[in-house]
């Protein structure tokens, strides 16, 4: 695991589009993993003002980590809205190769069996951006997922509904359920670029970073990654 302490969440943008730009320009067609939630959007931020600048998006393929269940379509916080409105919608990436979780369906262990092979026939994740929340999860695998996990159902803890709370305006209206790429799914990525920034990280980013790998801590996980990279600001960086 490579660990960048940079100076801000700018500097932290520019260097996880310097990935992914590089990866684009050898790969094309190359499979995007995302991620929610505020971390990742100086990254998207970044990769729009290059798309600006001619980075071509036309022929990637980009998967998210997660979704909401129990929103109403097109609700404004689920997380095909979020990437759409953060990322895709500010690019040239095809709407149609942009995949995400449906928290609607009706059959949810066959949905999320359908992302994965959705996933595998598009060859597999290239790039995955990670955020890391509080309590150390990864996408919504909450302390105590297995580390071998794949994608399917699980229900939130408190702490997380917490921390989300300041996307619906009360904890009420976040949902309990999520569907997420399991911890196996995500380590199957070619590379990991996870970013933390703010001091309410600080522990998490110790924990997975120096501490025991750990069902506990969701993103200890990624010590057993061999190609995973960790941009945190100093403030995040200041229990290592
Ligand atoms: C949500 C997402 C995670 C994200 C986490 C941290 O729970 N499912 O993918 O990493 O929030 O979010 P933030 O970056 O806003 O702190």
């Amino acid at each position: 695991m490579e660990v960048v302490i940079l100076p801000g969440s700018k500097q932290i943008g520019k260097l996880a589009a310097d990935a992914i730009e590089a990866l684009l320009q050898r790969k094309p067609h190359a499979v995007l993993g995302l991620a929610t939630g505020s971390s990742p959007v100086p990254v998207y931020d970044e990769l729009a003002a290059r798309h600006g600048r001619g980075l071509d998006f036309g022929a990637a393929h980009a998967f998210a980590l997660d979704e909401y269940v129990g929103l109403a379509p097109g609700h404004r916080e689920s997380y095909r809205e979020v990437i759409m409105r953060e990322f895709a919608g500010r690019v040239n990436i095809r709407t149609e190769n942009v995949h995400t979780p449906d928290g609607a369906a009706a059959d949810i262990p066959a949905e999320c069996q359908a992302y994965e092979d959705t996933m595998k026939a598009a060859g597999g994740v290239d790039l995955q951006i990670l955020g890391v929340g509080t309590d150390g999860h990864i996408g919504f695998n909450e302390p105590g997922s297995s580390l071998a996990s794949r994608t399917r159902i699980k229900t939130l803890i408190e702490q997380t509904r917490r921390d989300n709370a300041r996307f619906f305006g009360s904890l009420a209206d976040v949902p309990h359920h999520v569907l997420t790429q399991g911890l196996g799914t995500i380590l199957e990525a070619r590379h990991v670029v996870l970013v933390a920034t703010g001091a309410q990280k600080s522990r998490a980013v110790r924990d997975f970073v120096e501490g025991a790998v750990s069902a506990i801590c969701p993103a200890s996980v990624l010590q057993f990654h061999p190609h995973a990279t960790v941009l945190v600001d100093e403030a995040a960086a200041s229990s290592l």
